[in-house]
């Protein structure tokens, strides 16, 4: 199965498109796999790790980077779709504008119906969050099944990350809609990104 996603992911990944309001999504063609965080988590970095690029998706050391949902096409012909989204708590924008995101990615996560899994991403160092905590809640009420993704795990200890993922762990296992199994990932080192392709390849094409 690594073998295959390795390939697919080898291949043709493209930009498709820049959604800054629900009006512009594309039209539900495809299965779509989205991923979402707190600002700065390394959304957008993962997806050009997964996509073996290093800057497909746009990246930055500022959070607030990814302000639209920008649609990545996998396959030759298409077989899915990566959504890089805007990150949510993030205090340094104006309020309307925070407001804007949180409602374009809520709505999107939603009422998708292409929508086959979503990557909620989690900073090794900090752990989950309340707005993690509440993006997971609307997940579990919306039935979106998601898994939990745990970034930048090059950036702690080893012991220090072990704790932090048996904590994260035991939370996600109360949320029915999060898989029991969380990712733990370095789009920096490559760690956990080879199984996490596989991953996403497994849940886009709905492969047991
Ligand atoms: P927004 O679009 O602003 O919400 O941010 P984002 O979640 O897309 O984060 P982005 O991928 O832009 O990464 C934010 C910063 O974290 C960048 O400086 C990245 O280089 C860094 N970063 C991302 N992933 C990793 C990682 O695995 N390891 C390390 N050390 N740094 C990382
Ligand atoms: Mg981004």
């Amino acid at each position: 199965m690594s073998t295959r996603a390795n390939r697919l992911f080898s291949g043709r990944v493209e930009f498709l498109l820049s959604a800054p309001q629900l009006k512009f999504l594309p039209e539900p063609d495809f299965p779509e796999i989205a991923f979402c965080g707190r600002s700065n988590v390394g959304k957008s970095s993962l997806l050009n790790a997964l996509a073996k690029r290093k800057a497909i998706a746009r990246t930055s050391v500022t959070p607030g980077r990814t302000q639209e949902l920008n649609f990545f096409e996998v396959g030759d012909p298409t077989q899915f779709r990566l959504v890089d989204m805007p990150g949510y708590g993030f205090a340094k924008a104006p309020v309307k504008v925070v407001e804007r995101w949180k409602k374009l990615v809520k709505t999107y996560l939603r009422g998708r119906a292409v929508l086959e899994r979503t990557l909620v991403l989690v900073d090794s160092r900090h752990g989950l969050k309340d707005v993690d905590r509440e993006m997971m809640t609307m997940l579990d009420e919306a039935a979106a099944s998601y898994r939990v993704v745990m970034t930048k795990a090059d950036k702690i200890k080893a012991s220090e990350l072990e704790a932090t993922v048996a904590k994260v762990t035991e939370e996600a296992r109360k949320h029915p809609a999060a898989f029991p199994e969380i990712h733990v990932t370095s789009s920096e080192k490559g760690m956990g990104i080879g199984e996490l392709r596989a991953a996403v390849m497994k849940d886009a094409l709905r492969i047991e």
